[in-house]
């Protein structure tokens, strides 16, 4: 993704910002494989904070406009998030455009005494509230945020254990007062490990999302999937990509495999004989279930 403006131009904390629904920021959110009804849950509590924040923000419980997505490394979390933006954005471009900002959860290091938290507060109550007068809806990545918003009862790793509690505090305070102030924005969080996320981080989500590793049917449709965008580079592949026992015997052999390591076995496969590296219309089904064995 090519940022709009260069990291260098940006508020301190910011990775990137994007205006959506842009041509090329289509493809993550096709390109993620999960079970059937996930993404429609994700994009409808999206849609519902960012187009009736404000009518909701009167009503009691009001949503936080928080989305938590939690689940192992390379289970597509921050693709799908990313995917998510842009799926808003395109939903929503008649009523207005959307700005897609992603954080830099380790711009915070809570080593830093009470500068992190400061920094923090400035992001939460100046920066993104700037960023979210410019456009009528606004999706803010935070990835990885384990980083940002440690779990105060177990956090130690010799950090000075005050300071992660302010900036922990920071942050679920600016939350609390986007929430009210801004309710056409919508964070959307990714851990590996939500054990070590706060507690009062979690229970402010409107919607945690689980993405587990991909079951049997969905790695089946990964390595399919894999093979149909091979195949239009190199058509010698398309058999491959059309042969379902194929995929099916593979998905055997690659049970509890992460999304990533799936999208690998094939690149893995490709360099398996030193023909099919310079050729890879050569590829044949021995050299996908050879790539799969080995790498057990
Ligand atoms: N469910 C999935 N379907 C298809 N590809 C996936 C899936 N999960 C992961 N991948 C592949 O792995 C890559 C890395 O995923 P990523 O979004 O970085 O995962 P995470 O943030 O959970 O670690 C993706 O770009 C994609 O190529
Ligand atoms: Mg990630």
């Amino acid at each position: 993704m090519s940022p709009v403006t260069a990291p260098a131009h940006l508020p301190p904390g910011l990775l990137s910002v994007h205006a959506l629904p842009s041509d090329h920021h289509d493809g993550p959110w096709d390109h993620i494989l999960v079970p059937p009804g996930t993404k429609e849950r994700l994009l409808n509590q999206t849609l519902l904070r960012l187009r009736h924040g404000r009518a909701l923000a009167h009503l009691p419980g009001l949503p936080h406009g928080l989305i938590v997505l939690a689940g192992p490394p390379g289970t597509g979390k921050t693709t799908l998030a990313r995917g998510l933006a842009q799926a808003a954005a395109r939903a929503l471009a008649p009523v207005g455009a959307t700005t897609y900002i992603e954080i830099d959860p380790h711009a915070f290091p809570s080593e830093m005494l009470g500068e992190s938290q400061r920094n923090i507060t400035r992001l939460m109550t100046d920066t993104l509230p700037e960023f979210a007068a410019r456009r009528p809806h606004t999706v803010v990545l935070i990835d990885e945020v384990e980083s940002f918003a440690v779990r105060r009862s177990t956090a130690s790793f010799g950090s000075n254990p005050v300071d992660v509690h302010r900036a922990t505090d920071a942050v679920l305070a600016g939350i609390d007062f986007l929430a009210e102030s801004h309710p056409r924005i919508v964070f959307v969080a990714t851990t590996n490990f939500p054990d070590a996320v706060d507690e009062a981080f979690l229970s402010r989500a409107d919607l945690v999302l689980n993405l587990d590793l991909p079951d049997e049917t969905t790695i089946a449709a990964i390595l399919q999937r894999t093979l149909a965008e091979l195949a239009g580079i190199w058509p010698g592949v398309r058999g491959l990509a059309a042969d379902d026992a194929l995929h099916r015997k593979l998905a055997g052999r690659c049970a509890g495999w992460d999304g990533r390591r799936l999208r690998k076995l094939v690149l893995t496969a490709m360099a398996q004989r030193r023909e099919v590296a310079l050729d890879p219309d050569l590829l044949e089904a021995g050299d996908l279930l050879a790539a799969a064995d080995a790498s057990d």
